[in-house]
């Protein structure tokens, strides 16, 4: 079913098929699955319960590809309200925020600029309120210049994070200069459709690269934040850690709002820290179609549902 993975996201990429999924009456209640709110206020709902649950959490305003810089201002201020919100709640501490550059503008001509300025802004806002950023990693024309932004943002808070995807065959010379002390690195698998130029395209050849990204990066003096809902990776995470003679505290484990809740409680007993990834907002499309196409327990999910109101 892995092999079902590219077809799917090809075709997320159609107008007609965006347009039949984004109108299915039943498409909400699937959606609710993966995001718990159109709104700042019902994404705040949601993480005051998993902070009560010992959780920690990643916020992600919803919105990628924007296409005009009212857009990307647009984001910022998203972003700004939230922090604002989180303050208000005392929520703050703790809380890290996730931004795709391509939401912030990066995708306009001389985008890089435009989205290193306003994500300098909503780094300096959250910094001042407690909380940390961590970028997210997008399709891999972006990569390169998604990393020119990090490393700027890092002379003035050098804790910012990034996702880097184990699938693409650069992952482990770009992990060499992000393995240094302080440096956050959220490791994912990858959620693009990437062509067989750039990236692994077999599931057992993802999983061993993601395996030898976990040992690059507990053996480095960064901080590994392992985003990966696969149990037999999360124990090799656990196996390498000790073996490096990293505690707890020493990485993180991130997973999705709504993915493996069970697991995330279960290696917060464990004393482990965990992250959850909680996406908000109205512009929920493409993070949608990525988690259908990531596992087909998700997509048939969401066929039966719409197959029963049919
Ligand atoms: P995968 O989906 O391959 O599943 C492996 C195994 O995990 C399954 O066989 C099953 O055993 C178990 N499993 C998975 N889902 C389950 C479920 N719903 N119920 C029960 N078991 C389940 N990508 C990207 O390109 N850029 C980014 O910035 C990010 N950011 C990001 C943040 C965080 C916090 C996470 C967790 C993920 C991302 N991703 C991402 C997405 C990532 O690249 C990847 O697509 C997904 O995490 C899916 O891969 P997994 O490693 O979870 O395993």
């Amino acid at each position: 079913m892995y092999l079902l993975r590219k077809p799917i996201l090809a075709l997320s990429a159609s107008d007609k098929v965006r347009d039949v999924i984004t109108r299915a009456p039943v498409t909400r209640a699937v959606v609710d699955r993966f995001i718990p709110g159109a709104t700042v206020a019902q994404a705040v709902d949601s993480i005051r319960g998993l902070r009560g649950e010992g959780l920690q959490v990643s916020l992600d305003y919803l919105g990628e590809g924007v296409t005009d810089a009212a857009g990307a201002a647009a984001t910022v201020a998203a972003y700004l309200e939230l922090l604002q919100m989180l303050t208000a709640q005392h929520l703050v501490a703790g809380a890290e925020v996730s931004v795709k550059l391509s939401a912030v503008g990066q995708a306009l001509p001389d985008g890089e600029a435009l989205a290193l300025d306003n994500a300098r802004t909503i780094v300096a806002a959250a910094y001042a309120a407690g909380a940390r950023v961590t970028l997210d990693m997008e399709d891999h024309p972006t990569i390169d210049s998604t990393l020119r932004v990090l490393h700027a943002l890092r002379v003035d808070q050098p804790d910012v994070g990034v996702a880097i995807q184990a699938m693409l065959h650069r992952t482990s010379h770009d992990l060499e200069s992000l393995v240094g002390p302080g440096s956050r690195v959220r490791l994912v698998k990858g959620a693009y459709n990437e062509p067989v130029s750039v990236a692994h395209q077999d599931s057992a050849e993802v999983d061993l690269a993601y395996v030898r990204a976990i040992r690059q990066l507990m053996a480095g003096e960064g901080y590994p934040m392992i985003g990966s809902h696969d149990p037999r990776l999360v124990e090799i995470a656990v196996e390498l850690a000790s073996e490096y003679g990293r505690k707890a505290g020493d990485f993180e484990f991130q997973m999705l709002f709504g993915i493996r809740p069970d697991e995330q409680r279960r290696l917060v007993r464990e004393g482990h820290t965990v992250r959850v990834y909680v996406p908000y907002g109205e512009d929920w499309y493409g993070y949608f179609t990525r988690r259908l196409a990531e596992r087909p327990a998700n997509l048939l999910f969401f066929l039966r549902s719409l197959a029963s109101r049919t």
